[in-house]
């Protein structure tokens, strides 16, 4: 596999996340708690750096799904691999998302907490590669729309690796 190229710097994704806080705080100002809810694993980085500058009262939970095989291939279907702790009924949720691919996890994760009655459900995500959608998803506050390459660093992997690099960076799969 090749070394990552800069595809989003680490300063404009600084500057971005600082953006979506202070837009998502000047949304909810009034609207008392809100519940992020992460999506695991590649969410964590971008959920850290977006909690941290909030201004509005807010609680973090995780759920992990899973929609790709070891690699590249894409298997198909959402699996849930960890639910939420406690209920959501009447909570504002807000699902931090690091990447909306074919929108098939951010779809299939909106409509299963609509069954659980929250006040609102919004979606944030920080990047979207537009071009691959299959599923149509409304994402309420988004970093950046990118194009259809591998992206890895800030959360997001290709085969467990580069998660934790500051940028977000494109390499070319072995098996492509
Ligand atoms: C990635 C990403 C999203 C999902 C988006 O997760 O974090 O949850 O894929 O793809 P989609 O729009 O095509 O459904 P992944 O399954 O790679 O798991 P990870 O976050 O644990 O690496």
């Amino acid at each position: 596999m090749s070394e990552p190229t800069v595809l989003i710097s680490e300063a404009d994704i600084q500057r971005r996340v600082t953006e979506l806080a202070a837009q998502i705080s000047g949304d909810y100002a009034g609207a008392g708690e809100i519940t992020l809810i992460a999506v695991l694993k590649g969410a964590f980085i971008f959920l850290a750096d977006l909690s941290r500058r909030l201004t509005v009262p807010r609680r973090i939970e995780f759920m992990a799904l899973s929609s790709y095989e070891e690699g590249s291939v894409h298997s198909g279907a959402v699996r849930l691999v960890m639910d939420l702790r406690e209920g959501v009924e009447g909570r504002h949720i807000l699902v931090v998302e690091d990447i909306v691919d074919t929108g098939r996890t951010l779809h299939y994760l909106i409509e299963l907490l609509k069954t659980r009655e929250p006040a609102s459900v919004r979606t944030c995500a920080l990047v979207r590669k537009k071009d691959r959608h299959e599923v149509e998803v409304d994402i309420d506050y988004l970093g950046f729309d990118i194009p259809d390459v591998w992206v890895v660093g800030y959360g997001l992997d290709y085969a467990e690796r580069h998660r934790a690099l500051p940028y977000i960076g494109v390499v070319e799969p072995d098996d492509q």
